[in-house]
């Protein structure tokens, strides 16, 4: 049975999962919307993604005998300015999940519920592979700088690094 403390972080956690969806799905659009196609796909994916990150909690709230919250659908920002700044925004994006999800474990500690702090081991390590993602891709654009031939072939390139990359829930 979840604790009243622990079913309400999990819940902030589902909102800040459907959030960080929202947003990817903005940055896909953006994207496709300025003909990079292949920046456009990784970001519909990751949208993808984070609703699953999403649905794994919500499953899980309802399976420890407590009641998920279906979170408000915000509009996210619709102008990321740059690729550059889009993948900065990405990028610091995920250095807060990765913080939200520790505060998470912590209380799943104080309230001694081994069995949330389990399940959350997986988001532990899926937020040091999308961290890692995202520096990488990150260094990539700082690399390339205004060079159109390299962000053409950057634009192409990201589909093989996100299949290389294999993330996404197991
Ligand atoms: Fe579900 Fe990108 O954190």
């Amino acid at each position: 049975m979840l604790s009243e403390r622990m079913q309400k972080s999990l819940n902030d956690q589902i909102k800040l999962e459907g959030d960080s969806s929202q947003i990817y799905l903005s940055m896909a659009v953006w994207s496709e919307t300025k003909g990079m196609e292949g920046v456009a796909k990784f970001m519909y994916d990751h949208a993808d993604e984070e609703r699953q990150h999403m649905l794994k909690i919500i499953r899980f709230v309802n399976e420890r005998g407590g009641v998920a919250i279906v979170p408000d659908v915000a509009k996210p920002t619709s102008n990321f300015v740059s690729l550059k700044k889009m993948f900065e925004i990405l990028f610091n994006h995920e250095v807060m999940v990765s913080k939200k999800i520790n505060d998470i474990v912590h209380v799943s500690l104080e309230e001694r519920d081994y069995a949330s702090n389990n399940f959350l081991q997986w988001y532990v390590s899926e937020q040091i592979e999308e961290e890692a993602l995202a520096r990488m891709v990150l260094d990539k654009i700082n690399m390339i700088g205004d060079d159109k031939g390299g962000l053409y072939l950057f634009d192409n390139d990201i589909k093989t690094i996100v299949a290389q990359a294999g993330t996404g829930p197991q």
